[in-house]
């Protein structure tokens, strides 16, 4: 991949329509981006991470030739030097995501001082999906096809056979 580009990093369990939206803000942004899954797995997580990494290839399918997904552990920083990316893109989606996202943003300036975070606001559409809700809602034989991509849908139905 070639031109700037930049890492949009996360936990991806599972992966939503609204980080596809800000993957798509980014390609407007950027020439490429490399879509960081952390290996750590937060409690409440369904996914390992090479189930990440898939559902996340599989639901960016539409972008594969200017998006590279990879699985990283330890620091993002340390990550970003060692790709030689210079620019965390995240998503916001409303004010209560701002104290999260910029205690996690100077904690990795004070870490790196040369790496730059950039946020992008998510569609109003979005603004109310989380990995978490949408555990939630599969785990209780809810339907997430609305809230995410396809292949996520059906790896949640495997997941958990009862949905609907
Ligand atoms: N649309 C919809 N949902 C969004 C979203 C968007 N645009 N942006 C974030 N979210 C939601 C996710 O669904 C998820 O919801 P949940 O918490 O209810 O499950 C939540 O916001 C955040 O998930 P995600 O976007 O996957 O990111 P994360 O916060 O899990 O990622 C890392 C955090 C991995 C980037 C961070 O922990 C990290 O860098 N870890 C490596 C270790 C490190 O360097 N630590 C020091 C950093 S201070």
């Amino acid at each position: 991949m070639k031109g700037n580009s930049a890492v949009y990093a996360g936990t991806f369990d599972p992966i939503t329509f609204g980080h596809c939206d800000i993957v798509e803000r980014a390609l407007h942004i950027f020439d490429s981006l490399v879509i960081a899954v952390a290996e750590g797995n937060k409690s409440g997580g369904v996914f390992s991470v090479a189930e990440r990494v898939s559902l996340v290839e599989q639901s960016l399918a539409g972008f594969a030739d200017r998006v590279r997904v990879e699985a990283f552990s330890g620091l993002l920083v340390d990550y970003a030097k060692k790709r030689g990316m210079s620019v965390v893109v995240r998503g916001l989606r409303a004010v209560s995501d701002y104290e999260y996202e910029s205690q996690m943003a100077m904690t990795n300036r004070q870490l790196s001082p040369d790496l730059e975070t950039i946020f992008l606001m998510t569609s109003w559409k979005y603004s109310f999906v989380s990995s978490s809700t949408v555990r939630e809602v599969a785990r209780n034989a809810g339907d997430v096809s609305s809230l995410v991509p396809d292949a996520v849908t059906k790896a949640l139905m495997r997941r958990f056979p009862c949905q609907k």
